[in-house]
């Protein structure tokens, strides 16, 4: 053969590799709503910048006929290319090639981009959409999955790992995608779950739909194991571009810094008037967190589940942050197990890749129950403890009003290491709330007063006066400074600027034992 009837093979076998398991089956994925594995990499990557690794590489099965049926690449499409100009790395599992299931050539593929990600210090998103174990390939399919669920551990807090949804997602499959840092699912195509309707009915005689079971709403609002829901394929890719701008590309850089044109010492006096004079009142803490934000943009994540703690990504004179808010608005802000499991995973995350966190605090305490307390919300507070005491980037806390008990010490106060913690003068820093704190130490002196209800109100206001202000916490030190709110935007940036350099250590250790 002479150069060109190689090249001739080359460019053969390279449009071969490009149409994946055919015409037939593409026709029926666009019928689903859905985009073919290429598609989706071209919307997810800067236009052009996509360059594929393994495009030949089949699989090497040979039972059950399936020596005489290789397709070129696998079932899916992996390599590397730009995002905002930064690379990453990305694996799309292409449905129309045996499913999308997983054999170990395709398990290897996906190895091969998680390592070389690693050794670049890339983020690598996955976009799955597979009929999960190839069924052929028996246990050399679940070799597979156990060489990327240890990649993913092994990557895990070295660079950032963000899964899609796109399709089907089941049995041990889905536990790739839980090890990593962000889960996007698509609305109504995509399903994740260990066993499926069938196997629950035979099993438990439950009959359950696919969507109620694990659907995107299932897992965003009610198990809490996705992050962010989109209403389509483009939508979902769309957000992922999104969330990549605030993360840095691995655990040892500062994530990006973007000119947002949006003037740092801007005050807004309209936040005075944010928090309501009654303490029993609510509000909405994301008017504050967006009033302070780079052209009051916020990147909500997290946002249908556990909706009384609010935690997402801005950016404060261009720098990127976390925001880690309770929300008087939901459940009076209260902290409880599924907040606390938000919270502690949301700080793990930002702590792991440098990016700093501002705490938004109003919060009466721990939710009261034996819901809360049978459901062990001793071990999963901790962990929210455990996250804010050994996180070590910068961390600022704004006390907007109510920070009681427990909780007082939980949301990065001084004493967990939090670097600087500003108040409004309508914050209320004590053990407990005025009239549960009136009622248990003045019982005896309400009940014999002449007008036991009169007497109370007294002793209410008094304790109020005395504990229920930032003042005593101030003049302790406890509190950095009690600011006008109007001030508050230009107060976070300064306190940023300064602790830009921060750098703090743990003591060495193979790991800490977060209370699991
Ligand atoms: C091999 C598979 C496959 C699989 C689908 N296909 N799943 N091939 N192994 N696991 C093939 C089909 O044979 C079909 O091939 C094509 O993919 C499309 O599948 P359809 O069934 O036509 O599509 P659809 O009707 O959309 O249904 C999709 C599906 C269904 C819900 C995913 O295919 C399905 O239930 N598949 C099996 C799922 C499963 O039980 N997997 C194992 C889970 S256990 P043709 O040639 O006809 O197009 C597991 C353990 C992992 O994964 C453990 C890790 C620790």
């Amino acid at each position: 053969m002479d150069s060109r009837d190689l090249l001739d093979v080359l460019a053969k076998k390279s449009q071969q590799a490009l149409t994946g398991g055919g015409e037939e089956r593409i026709t029926k994925q666009h019928a689903e709503g859905k985009r073919t594995a290429r598609e989706r990499i071209d919307r997810l990557l800067d236009a052009g910048s996509f360059i594929e690794m393994d495009r030949f590489k089949a699989h090497r099965c040979n039972d059950f006929g399936m020596e005489k049926n290789k397709i070129m690449g696998d079932g899916v499409v992996t390599g590397h290319g730009l995002v905002h100009g930064r690379q990453i790395f990305v694996y799309a599992q292409d449905f129309t090639v045996f499913g999308g299931s997983l054999s170990l050539s395709h398990a290897e593929k996906i190895c091969k981009v998680m390592e070389t990600a690693m050794k670049v210090g890339a983020p690598v998103v996955g976009l799955c959409d597979s009929g999960g174990a190839r069924i052929q390939e028996g246990v050399m399919s679940l070799a597979g999955y156990a060489d990327i669920f240890l990649r993913n551990v092994m990557a895990s807090g070295v660079i950032p790992q963000i899964t899609a949804i796109m399709g089907p997602s089941a049995g041990g499959a889905v536990y790739s995608p839980a090890l990593t840092d962000w889960i996007f699912m698509v609305e109504k195509t995509s399903h994740m779950f260990i066993t499926g309707p069938e196997v629950i009915k035979a099993v438990t005689r439950e009959a359950v739909t696919k969507e109620t079971l694990g659907g995107a709403m299932t897992h965003n609002a009610v198990s809490g194991v996705a992050h962010f829901a989109k209403s389509d394929d483009d939508a979902c890719l769309d957000g992922i571009r999104e969330l990549l701008r605030f993360l840095p590309r691995n655990n040892m850089e500062e994530p990006p810094r973007l000119e947002t044109g949006d003037d740092p010492m801007r005050l807004d006096e309209t936040l005075r008037e944010v928090v309501p004079s009654d303490p029993n009142k609510p509000y909405d803490i994301r008017e504050i967190i967006c009033s302070n934000l780079d052209n009051r943009y916020f990147f909500e994540a997290h946002e249908h589940y556990a909706k009384n703690i609010v935690v997402g990504f801005g950016r404060l004179d261009g720098m990127a942050a976390g925001i880690i808010a309770n929300q008087p608005n939901v459940k009076a802000g209260c902290l409880d197990i599924d907040a606390s499991l938000k919270g502690a995973r949301f700080v793990r995350f930002c702590d792991a890749f440098n990016i700093p966190l501002i705490i938004y605090e109003d919060v009466p305490g721990f939710l009261p129950g034996t819901h809360q307390e049978h459901g062990g919300i001793i071990k999963h507070g901790a962990k929210l403890i455990y996250a804010f005491c050994e996180a070590t980037v910068p961390r600022i806390t704004v006390i907007t009003r109510k920070a009681y008990g427990g909780a007082y010490c939980v949301m990065s106060s001084r004493h967990i290491r939090g670097d600087m913690v500003l108040a409004f003068p309508t914050a209320e820093i004590a053990v407990m709330g005025a009239e549960g704190a009136v009622n248990i130490i003045s019982r005896e002196e309400i009940k014999n007063a002449a007008d036991p209800a009169a007497q109370r109100k007294i002793l209410v206001e008094e304790y109020r006066e005395k504990f229920a202000n930032p003042y005593k916490a101030a003049e302790l030190g406890y509190v950095d400074d009690v600011i006008d709110p109007a001030e508050s935007r230009p107060r976070i940036i300064q306190a940023l600027r300064m602790l830009r350099t921060k750098r703090d250590t743990n003591p060495p250790k193979k790991h800490g034992n977060i209370p699991l």
